[in-house]
Formats: C-alpha cells, sequence, structure tokens
C-alpha cells in the first residue's frame, strides 16, 4: 500500500522544492521509506517559481505541521539566501539542498553534496580520513566534494580542472576554509595520491572522454565517481579491467538521503 493513502490529520508534512517540478524523485525515494520505518510522514512537491519563492517559502513557514524541505534546481543559492541559519557545508559551498523549520519556526540550510559522499564512500570501507586525494573537476559537486574531503580530513588534496582557474579558485577557498589540509591544484595523474574521485560530467553520455588518461589507473588505485547512470562508467570500466578499487556513484545519494532525512528530522 501506498504510504500517501495514510495520511491523516496528524501526518508531518516535508516538500521539495523546485522549478519545473515533475521530474523531482525525492517524493518516490521519501515515501517509501517513511512507509518502511512506519514514520507518519509525507514527502510533497513543492513547484515555487523563482518569482514566487518568497511567498511559498513564507507559507509553508507559517505551516506548524510542515516540517522542512530539500531543495532543488533553481533555488538552492536563493534559499540560502533567505534562511536564518546555515552550515558551515552550505556557508562554503554558498548553496543549500535542505532545509528545516527549528521550533521556533525558523528557517535552518545546510548542503548535504559533499558529506554525502564521503559517507557514501565510508559506507563502502573506503575511509577518505587520512588519504591522499586528486579530485578531478571544480564545478558544482566538486565545489562541494572538496570542502567535505578537507572536513573528513584528507592528508592532501590535488584539484584538476579542465579549466584551471576554477581548480584555482575553488583550492583556494578550500585551504581558507581548511589551512590545515594540504591544497594544490595539479594535472590529471595521481602523482602519488591514493584515491582519484571524478566529479566531472564526463562520463555522462556516449563518447565523452575518459577525464583521466587510463594508464594511470594502476591497481592499488581507489577510483571514485558520483555520475550515477550509467552506473558502470567508462572510467570505472577501465579502472576494475586495470584490477583498480572502485566506489560506484550511487552511494553518494543513498547517503545524502540518509543524512537529509536525519537533519529534516523525518525519520523519528
Ligand atoms: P555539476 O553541478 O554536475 O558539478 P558543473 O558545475 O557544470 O556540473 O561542472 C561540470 C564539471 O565537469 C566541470 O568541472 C567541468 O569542467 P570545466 O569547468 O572545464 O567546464 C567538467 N567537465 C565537463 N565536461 C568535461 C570533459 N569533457 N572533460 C573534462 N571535464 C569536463
Amino acid at each position: 500500500m501506498s504510504a500517501t493513502l495514510d495520511i491523516t490529520g496528524t501526518t508531518r508534512v516535508y516538500g521539495v522544492i523546485a522549478d519545473p517540478i515533475a521530474h523531482v524523485r525525492a517524493p518516490i525515494v521519501f515515501n517509501p521509506l517513511f512507509e518502511q520505518r512506519g514514520t507518519d510522514a509525507v514527502m510533497v512537491p513543492v513547484h515555487a517559481p523563482s518569482d514566487q519563492l518568497e511567498i511559498v517559502l513564507d507559507g509553508l513557514k507559517a505551516q506548524p505541521n510542515f516540517g522542512g524541505f530539500a531543495v532543488t534546481v533553481p533555488h538552492k543559492l536563493a534559499i540560502m539566501g533567505l534562511c536564518d541559519e546555515v552550515g558551515r557545508q552550505g556557508r562554503l559551498v554558498g548553496a543549500v539542498n535542505a532545509v528545516r523549520f527549528n521550533a521556533q519556526r525558523r528557517m535552518i540550510g545546510d548542503n548535504f553534496d559533499g558529506a554525502g559522499f564521503v559517507a557514501g564512500m565510508r559506507a563502502e570501507g573506503h575511509e577518505v580520513t587520512g588519504r591522499s586525494v586528486l579530485q578531478l573537476g571544480a564545478g558544482g559537486a566538486g565545489r562541494a566534494i572538496a570542502f567535505a574531503l578537507a572536513d573528513a580530513g584528507v592528508s592532501r588534496l590535488v584539484i584538476h580542472n579542465r579549466t584551471r582557474a576554477k581548480a584555482e579558485e575553488l583550492a583556494a577557498a578550500v585551504s581558507a576554509a581548511y589551512p590545515e589540509i594540504p591544497v594544490s591544484v595539479g594535472a590529471a595523474e595521481p602523482d602519488g595520491c591514493e584515491i582519484v574521485i571524478n566529479t566531472t560530467s564526463a562520463g555522462l553520455h556516449d563518447g565523452d572522454p575518459l577525464p583521466i588518461d587510463d594508464k594511470f589507473l594502476k591497481p592499488d588505485l581507489l577510483v571514485a565517481e558520483i555520475i550515477m547512470i550509467p552506473e558502470k562508467t567508462r572510467l570505472l570500466e577501465s579502472a576494475l579491467k586495470n584490477g583498480c578499487n572502485v566506489q560506484y556513484g550511487r552511494h553518494m545519494l543513498d547517503k545524502q538521503i540518509d543524512l537529509i532525512g536525519e537533519f529534516l528530522g523525518c525519520f523519528q
């Protein structure tokens, strides 16, 4: 039976805010979890056009049974600016992907992209603390992951990006926030790093180039992806063929769901 059939007056309501809205997946993910865990909660899509965002948020804030929401495109930045409090990763990344209302109905936001990646690695037995990492990519996802890796205490972080200036900007921002972590910009070569993480979008589409030359994929390397579809990207195929350990992209999202659910307080 669908969890949505059990909605009563006591059901706590959560949302996912986006525009457009039809593609959002959070309700499909969270509602079965509420049902499995016996939680009296529902997650609904909240369609908020950008020019109505503040009105929508004011309405949600005014509803005592509305617990919070996941945030997706295009509102991650705008909603950060409207929060009463933002957690450290949200502030560093400059965007929030989850917001909860506290008892005083204050809006508390944070970003779980990077923490989801790190937790996904740990769940698969791949500790990042104390390890040296080459991160490929300095886009939106790469930004969140770089701060989370520094926060987890990697021994060294090397960032490579096709557009070098973006890698330089990100490395400087991570260094400023985590001065104790050695962060540098480098080539797409492991150069002694134990872990290579692909945060670029290269691998999403047939015919995309490999983000790192496969001659560098040696058996002692751990190669991690954040691309979920295809599950086995060309990079992971090459890595497996070369005897590397691999981390699939889906674990980042799985763990983000756990972390966001905990943050929203909707799994209690
Ligand atoms: P997301 O939000 O998914 O991270 P993004 O912010 O557009 O998306 O970032 C995409 C990342 O993939 C960037 O690091 C981009 O490199 P550039 O900054 O040089 O554009 C990287 N990327 C995309 N296609 C690539 C390719 N074919 N080879 C290498 N890097 C690529």
